[in-house]
C-alpha cells in the first residue's frame, strides 16, 4: 500500500504577510485542477496563517499551522495559538516538535505529546518532527528512541495512534538554518536513516508503522529532491530555505510529481 505522501514548504517566520498571501495564490493557480499524488502544503507563520488558508481552501494546495500550544483549560498561554483557534480557522494539519521549537522554545517530549494528543482528538492530522544533533550513528539511535518514545508513550494508557499522524525525520545538523560542515546525507545513507526510524518505532516502541507517512527534511531542494523522493522510504519532506521562492518550491513539488508518477 502507498502510504500518503505529504511536502510541506515551511515558511517558518521568513516571509511577510503579504509575501505569503502572493505567493499562496501563485501557488493555487499554478496547480489549479492538478491531480498531485501528495498533499503540497505550505505553512505560513501564525499572523498569515488564516489569510492564506482562505486562499488555499478548495484548490490542490494545503496550509499547515507551524505549531500549536497544548491545551490546559485553568492556564493561559500568551503568545501562543490554541487548538481551538485552528479548528475555527479551518486548519486541518499542525506541524509539532520542529528541532527550533525544541532547540530555542525548550519544547519537551512531554509538551509534544501533549499537543499530538490533543491535535488527534481534535481532528487536525499532526506532523511530528524529530532529529539529532550529532552525527554519531550510536547516539542517533538513542535520541530518536528517547524522542519517538516520550512523544508517542508507546506503554501509556493513552498512546499516540500513529496512524492518524506523519512523522518527519530531519538531522538538525541537515537543516539550513543549524547547519554543521558535514555533507549532506544522499541515497542509501538516507534510506538507513528512515528505516532507522521505522525500526524504533516498529521494534522498540512496538508500533505498526504501515500508514504513517514518515517525511525527511534538512536542506531538501531542487538540486537534490529527486534523490530523496527516490528513497521508496521517504514519503514526503519538509522544506525550509528551498520554498521561500515559488519557483523552488514549485521545482521540489513537480520532481516529487514526476518520481512518485513513474
Ligand atoms: P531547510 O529547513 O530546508 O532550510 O533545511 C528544514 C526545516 O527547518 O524543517
Amino acid at each position: 500500500m502507498v502510504k500518503r505522501r505529504i511536502i510541506v514548504g515551511v515558511w517558518k517566520d521568513k516571509l511577510m504577510p503579504t509575501e505569503a498571501l502572493k505567493q499562496a495564490n501563485e501557488l493555487v493557480s499554478m496547480y489549479k485542477g492538478k491531480n498531485l499524488l501528495f498533499d503540497a502544503c505550505i505553512a505560513p507563520s501564525p499572523v498569515a496563517l488564516s489569510a492564506v488558508n482562505s486562499i488555499t481552501s478548495n484548490s490542490s494546495i494545503s496550509t499547515v499551522a507551524q505549531d500549536v500550544h497544548w491545551p490546559d483549560p485553568k492556564r493561559s498561554f500568551i503568545g501562543s495559538t490554541s487548538i481551538p483557534m485552528l479548528k475555527e480557522i479551518g486548519i486541518k494539519m499542525c506541524m509539532v516538535g520542529h528541532s527550533e521549537r525544541r532547540g530555542y522554545f525548550g519544547e519537551t517530549d512531554e509538551d509534544i505529546y501533549k499537543k499530538l494528543s490533543a491535535l488527534i482528538d481534535a481532528d487536525i492530522f499532526p506532523i511530528l518532527a524529530i532529529g539529532d544533533d550529532v552525527e554519531v550513528v550510536s547516539e542517533r539511535k538513542e535520541i530518536l528512541t528517547r524522542q519517538l518514545m516520550g512523544a508517542l508513550k508507546p506503554d501509556s494508557e493513552k498512546p499516540i495512534d500513529i496512524s492518524k499522524i506523519a512523522i518527519a525525520y530531519e538531522p538538525v545538523w541537515a537543516i539550513s538554518t543549524w547547519r554543521s560542515d558535514a555533507p549532506l546525507p544522499i541515497g542509501t545513507e538516507v534510506t538507513e536513516m528512515m528505516a532507522l526510524v521505522d525500526s524504533i518505532l516498529t521494534e522498540t516502541c512496538k508500533l505498526n508503522t504501515s500508514s504513517t507517512p514518515l517525511l525527511y527534511g534538512g536542506s531538501v531542494a531542487p538540486k537534490n529532491a529527486e534523490d530523496y523522493f527516490s528513497q521508496s522510504n521517504v514519503d514526503g519532506a519538509l522544506v525550509g530555505g528551498a520554498s521561500l521562492t515559488v519557483e523552488s518550491l514549485s521545482t521540489v513539488f513537480n520532481i516529487a510529481q514526476q518520481i512518485w508518477g513513474d
